[in-house]
């Protein structure tokens, strides 16, 4: 399966509702985006630390209240034609993804460990708030904490951790986590690792693997799912 990372962000500005749209309209049905918690304490869909990269803005999301996020322009930067583009708050997302028919997994993107249970209490109080269906809905994080929290405050989600480095024991990781996935960076990923994963009982997703002549192979390893930044690219290549 292939999922869109960011939405679309090969055609359309990252972590937008367009670029979740765009991912939709490629064929992909289920979206990765990232949240994190701005001056109010609400859920916002944005990647970086700070606003720089993706607005016509400047200075932290955390410490912006969410009427000074909307002002700002998340599409320009990317192409003159998405101009006006917002940020979209976690509610909005969710309503998106209902719109679109995309089940979500949703990287809770921890900046400051130090109120990561604070950040994952608000994350899962919208989403409760909102009502999403959990059986289209994974909660991941770089941040082992972050897992932790999602597990003691709604077990019944499904929790992946993500990897960008070494690998650790997966059975010892399991034990504090009761993980349902493992996301990795896919440079890491050999068969013999996707064996280990797979047959620990994880769900095995790689990101962000963009090389429409790598799907079959990482298909044969056992991969459940890789997130692109052009999900269409990648469903075109599994239908040749
Ligand atoms: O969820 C996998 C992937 O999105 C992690 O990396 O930096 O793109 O959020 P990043
Ligand atoms: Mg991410």
């Amino acid at each position: 399966m292939i999922a869109g990372h960011r939405g679309a962000r090969a055609v359309a500005p990252e972590n937008t509702l367009i670029s979740m749209k765009a991912a939709a309209d490629a064929g992909a049905t289920w979206i990765e985006t990232d949240t994190q918690l701005c001056e109010d304490l609400i859920p916002v869909i944005i990647h970086d630390k700070s606003v720089r990269r993706c607005t016509n803005g400047s200075g932290s999301v955390r410490h912006k209240p969410l009427n000074e996020l909307k002002q700002l322009d998340a599409g320009s930067w990317f192409a003159p034609e998405f101009a006006g583009a917002t940020i979209p708050t976690l509610t909005e997302l969710l309503q998106a993804s209902d719109d679109y028919g995309l089940s979500l997994n949703l990287e809770i993107k921890v900046h400051y460990e130090e109120e990561v249970e604070l950040q994952v209490r608000k994350t899962i109080e919208a989403i409760q708030d909102y009502g999403f269906d959990i059986d289209r809905l994974i909660l991941s994080s770089f941040s082992y904490n972050a897992v932790k929290h999602c597990l003691k405050l709604w077990p019944e989600v499904r929790r992946g951790l993500i990897i960008e480095d070494w690998v650790p024991d997966i059975a010892r990781l399991d034990e504090k986590l009761d993980l349902y996935s493992i996301h990795l960076d896919h440079h890491l990923l050999n068969k013999t690792l996707a064996k280990e994963i797979t047959d620990a009982g994880k769900v095995l997703q790689i990101w962000t693997m963009n090389d429409p002549k790598q799907v079959d192979k990482f298909t044969r390893w056992g991969v459940s799912t890789i997130i692109s930044d052009d999900p269409g690219l990648l469903i075109s290549a599994t239908k040749k």
